[in-house]
């Protein structure tokens, strides 16, 4: 299948990541609010690596996290979209949502909006039948986020997360799920 490069929705245009994105991607993986719910900020270097590895998903897969692009103001904003979980759990293998925006793009809209259009292409172009999210369970503006796109909470896939050490506060995550006839309910009322 031909790679999904691009995506619009009514005020972003969700596209592949530019090398001059990197500027404004570090300074947003550098503030200590938007990496509240992880280990650490990041440098600029675990920056670019990380951008590496978003192209490589997308060179391997053809989906990824798209680049966010405000259509009025053209600026980066961040990232949401589609990848692979890239550990074992009881609920892999299986595709996740994510999303990680700059802190003044905050409360408008945005990463719901960019979550609504991943999730189009995951059960559309993709065809997927089934969605994961998961967070950290104290990270409420991540979980409104997938209940505004209709995700759903699986009270019995609460999980550690195993990349996070033993007793670490953020390791407890919560896991919701949507699948195919659930979105669909959610477009048709
Ligand atoms: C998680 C995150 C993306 C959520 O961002 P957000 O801006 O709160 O989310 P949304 O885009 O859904 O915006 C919803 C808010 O915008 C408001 N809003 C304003 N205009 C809106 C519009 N046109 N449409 C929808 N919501 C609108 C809503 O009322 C809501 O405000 P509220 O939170 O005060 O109720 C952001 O907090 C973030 O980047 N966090 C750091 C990274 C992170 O934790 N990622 C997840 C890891 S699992």
């Amino acid at each position: 299948m031909n790679p999904i490069l691009e995506l619009e929705s009514a005020r972003l245009l969700l596209r592949q990541w530019h090398d001059d994105d990197l500027t404004e991607f570090a300074a947003l993986c550098a503030d200590p609010q938007v990496m509240r719910y992880f280990p650490a900020p990041l440098t600029r270097l675990e920056c670019a690596a990380l951008m590496g590895r978003i192209r490589g998903h997308f060179a391997e897969y053809g989906f990824g996290l798209w680049a966010l692009e405000r259509n009025d103001t053209g600026a980066f904003i961040g990232f949401t979209g589609l990848l692979n979980v890239g550990f074992d759990a009881a609920f892999t293998p299986a595709v996740e949502i994510g999303w990680r925006l700059a802190r003044r793009h905050w409360g408008q809209g945005f990463a719901s909006e960019a979550a609504w259009t991943s999730l189009r292409c995951a059960f559309g172009q993709l065809g997927l039948e089934e969605v994961v999210s998961f967070t950290t369970w104290s990270n409420l503006p991540s979980q409104k986020v997938m209940q505004a796109i209709g995700m759903q909470r699986d009270f019995a896939g609460d999980f550690d997360h195993p990349r996070l050490p033993a007793h670490d506060p953020l390791r407890p995550h919560v896991l919701y799920r949507i699948n195919r006839a659930q979105w669909l309910e959610t477009l048709h009322g």
